[in-house]
């Protein structure tokens, strides 16, 4: 089922105190970038991991044959890795539109993998905001074997184009921050073995 997450955003962090900040993304967000940034930045969050739970109606799938698409999930020893960026808090009205099923923003402590940003120096981490869709919202789907998962990805698409494509974007924009990420990298491999043999 599909949920709007809109209004809910729009009461959880005021911005009265900063005119920017860092926005951590972790699936789609990494490699399709279609809003203005300041900056970015190679980062990670820790406690957390990627998993294709999150049903996507409105994006990768419809309300009658959903996809899947990646949130995060508690997990004490792991961490997440992605990309941040520095925006100005007008961004945010898109990227709850974007977000609209099922996520939610949480401020959280976003670690940077290299100190060589001017205004980043001085400390390894800043607080900046997430989109986690928790297994609370109505669009989660939650657990499935690797291969069940490719298999709905395999037969979903949406107005933003087939679901196979959201994760094959994701597994090279992984690759390319050099993360190994053995979740994506198993739905990746399963989906090119299926497209293979249609
Ligand atoms: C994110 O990329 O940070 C959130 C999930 C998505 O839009 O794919």
């Amino acid at each position: 089922m599909s949920v709007n997450t809109i209004n809910q955003n729009k009461l959880r962090q005021s911005f009265n105190d900063f005119d920017e900040i860092w926005v951590f993304g972790y699936g789609s967000l990494i490699y399709k970038v279609d809003f203005p940034f300041i900056e970015k930045a190679p980062a990670s969050i820790k406690g957390w991991q990627r998993r294709f739970w999150q049903g996507s109606h409105d994006h990768r799938g419809t309300p009658k044959q959903p996809g899947r698409v990646v949130t995060l999930i508690h997990s004490a020893l792991d961490e997440c890795s992605g990309m941040a960026y520095k925006v100005t808090q007008d961004v945010f009205e898109h990227l709850d539109y974007r977000e609209k099923n099922g996520y939610l923003r949480y401020e959280i402590d976003i670690y940077f993998k290299g100190l060589k940003h001017d205004n980043i120096k001085n400390a390894d981490y800043k607080k900046g905001l997430v989109y986690i869709a928790h297994e609370d919202n109505a669009a989660f789907l939650g657990y499935a074997p690797e291969h069940e998962i490719a298999q709905q990805i395999h037969c979903s698409s949406g107005p933003s184009g087939q679901n196979r494509d959201y994760v094959f974007q994701l597994a090279e924009a992984l690759r390319a921050l050099g993360d190994n990420d053995e979740h994506v990298v198993c739905i990746d491999r399963i989906l090119k073995q299926l497209n293979q043999s249609v």
